[in-house]
């Protein structure tokens, strides 16, 4: 980290969560990766440390922090466990919407307790049969007195079955497409809330990603975000904009573990009476994957200084960034099981596990191919106006 770029509280933050990283997080993500289950201890840890609500106002409990902070804590995190790194970014995934939307009594309402790390929230846009195509959705809301009554299935919700909290989104006037889908905060416990099939995942396994049904679901009419019918998709849409750097640091938090695994690696193992690392071929190697590593995370941290300053036209940046740094952490990831050879292949070393967890940053909150497309709609337009 570059000191003279950041302020001293990033520069503490970054500090602070590489020491829990290593020291409670490290340790024990091969085991949860291998038994697929929720490792509280880790969000418990990450309570104590007074990092929960990196994003979230101080009005609110938060530290008051922006996208850039939030980018910070996810890469360190990431740079030991990807499913860690996501299981703490999608809680700023799924409270951004009420951030973006709520009113100031729904944010006072929820924002304290994930801003404390006593509650999680997660975010329930994806169905089955609407994934990229996001305004396709049939989930329904229909107001019957004082409640909405949600019917439907949500599909890949990241941290739904340990959720106290979670914004749905769902349709509330089929006639208007995009513009008559709404969010709503759904509290665990609610009648007709349940957590359905757990995925059985290449990777990020200790996190778990879930199905919601919802039967008859029915939520307080002053759960629906911001009151007001039809800005769910709006929201959703600058929520995912806030959001992708988060994905992307994870990126470049995996991408950064695997290569100062690989460097460690390379160094030790002797081949041919020399130490590996030695070799033209592998030292360009780490050279080109530390430069990608270095490009990615600068463009993560411009979109994250741009979302902060408040800057109108932020999906292309975004895009740009999620795209580029989980491209560079597929490659890199995969490069470094190659220096391991033989070994790199199999579980008795960490290094296999930061590629199997970096493959789903190119695929959620929204594949490659539609930052892509974000891009150049953005570009099409910048260059018509
Ligand atoms: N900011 C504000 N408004 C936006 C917007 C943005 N970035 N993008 C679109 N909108 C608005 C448009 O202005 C339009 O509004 P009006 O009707 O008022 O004109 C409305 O939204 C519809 O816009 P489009 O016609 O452009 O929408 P579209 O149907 O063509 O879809 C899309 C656009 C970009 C492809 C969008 O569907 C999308 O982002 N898809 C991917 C969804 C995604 O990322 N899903 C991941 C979910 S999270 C997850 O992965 C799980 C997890 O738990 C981690």
């Amino acid at each position: 980290m570059f000191e003279e770029l950041y302020t001293d509280q990033q520069i503490e933050l970054h500090n602070r969560t590489r020491e829990l990283a290593e020291s409670a997080m490290r340790p024990v993500a091969a085991k949860y990766d291998e038994q697929q289950t929720y490792p509280w201890e880790v969000q418990h840890a990450i309570r104590d440390a007074g990092l929960s609500g990196v994003w979230i106002p101080q009005e609110y409990g938060g530290m008051g922090g922006g996208v850039l902070d939030l980018c910070i804590v996810v890469e360190e995190i990431s740079r030991v466990c990807g499913g860690m790194g996501v299981g703490f970014a999608v809680n700023a995934l799924g409270s951004f919407p009420i951030m973006i939307g709520g009113t100031d009594e729904q944010k006072e309402r929820w924002l304290p307790a994930i801003a404390a790390g006593e509650k999680l929230i997660a975010f329930g846009l994806s169905e089955k049969k609407s994934g990229s195509d996001a305004g396709s959705m049939i989930t329904t809301a229909k107001r019957e007195g004082d409640c909405y009554v949600l019917n439907g299935e949500k599909k890949w919700n990241t941290n739904g079955a340990v959720a106290s909290f979670n914004t749905i989104f769902a349709v509330t006037n089929p006639d208007r497409g995009a513009r008559g889908i709404s969010a709503f905060v759904v509290e665990e416990g609610t009648d007709g809330y349940r957590v359905g099939k757990h995925e059985d995942k290449m990777g990020i396994r200790c996190v778990p990603v879930v199905e919601i049904h919802l039967e008859n679901c029915r939520v307080p009419a002053d759960n629906l975000l911001g009151g007001d019918e039809g800005r769910g998709f709006k929201h959703a849409m600058i929520t995912l904009d806030r959001a992708r750097p988060g994905v992307a640091a994870q990126a470049v938090g995996l991408a950064q573990g695997a290569l100062d695994l690989a460097m460690g690696y390379t160094h030790d193992r002797q081949q041919f009476g020399q130490s590996v690392s030695s070799f033209q071929g592998v030292q360009w190697m780490l050279a080109d994957m530390a430069t990608q590593i270095e490009a990615a995370r600068q463009l993560v941290h411009h979109a994250a200084r741009l979302i902060d300053a408040g800057a109108k036209q932020i999906s292309k940046v975004s895009a740009m960034c999620k795209l580029m740094a989980t491209d560079v952490a597929m490659k890199v990831t995969t490069d470094c099981v190659q220096l391991f050879g033989g070994y790199g292949y199999c579980k008795d070393y960490p290094i296999e596990k930061f590629m199997r967890d970096a493959k789903i940053t190119q695929i959620y909150e929204g594949t490659n191919q539609i930052q892509r497309l974000v891009i150049a709609r953005n570009m099409l337009r910048e260059s018509a106006s």
